[in-house]
């Protein structure tokens, strides 16, 4: 039998339990979900590549079907190289629907056979980002309801330096 490499793609600064819900819920259709982290020029991230790439190893350390790489580069390259033939991603709002829209279609132009698949997170969820709990973290607010205890552990790290 085929197996179905599902690629979840993201810049995951920092993971958050929106996220966290994604990679779970894309499990019970993919037989493999590869969460790449993209080393990503234009933003300036928090947390380094590797620093994202540890936290979400330490989180799903143990969950079967689950690997974590980074990648810079197309994400179509990358799908290809791996053998995926599926691109998640999150779709909190309609507000992400432009974006998220002009981004499938132009990994399909670059690798045709290349499907993304959108999955809605967890209604309680759907109000988060990565961008919201670095700004709330950041200002002395309380995220441990939004990300993982690891992640919380190293944004306090992090920020009090
Ligand atoms: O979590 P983000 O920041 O919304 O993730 C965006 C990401 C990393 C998925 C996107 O920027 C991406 O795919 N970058 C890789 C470069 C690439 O392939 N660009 C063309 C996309 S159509």
């Amino acid at each position: 039998m085929m197996t179905r490499i599902a690629i979840y793609p993201g810049s995951f600064d920092p993971l958050t339990r929106g996220h966290e819900d994604i990679i779970r819920r894309s499990l019970a259709f993919a037989d493999r979900v590869i969460v790449a982290v993209a080393v990503n020029s234009s933003k300036s991230p928090l947390f380094t590549v590797e620093e994202r790439v540890d936290l979400l190893e330490a989180v799903f350390a143990g969950v079967e079907g689950v690997e974590i790489k980074s990648f810079s580069g197309l994400l179509a390259e990358f799908a290809q190289v791996h053998g995926a033939s599926l691109v998640i991603r999150g779709l909190r709002a309609v507000s992400d629907f432009e974006y998220e829209f002009q981004m499938a279609l132009m990994n399909r132009k670059l690798h045709s056979e290349l499907e993304t698949v959108f999955l809605t997170p967890d209604l309680n969820l759907t109000f988060l980002s990565s961008s919201l709990v670095r700004e709330v973290a950041s200002l002395g607010g309380d995220v441990g309801e939004f990300v993982h205890p690891k992640v919380e552990k190293a944004l306090r790290e992090k920020l009090s330096r």
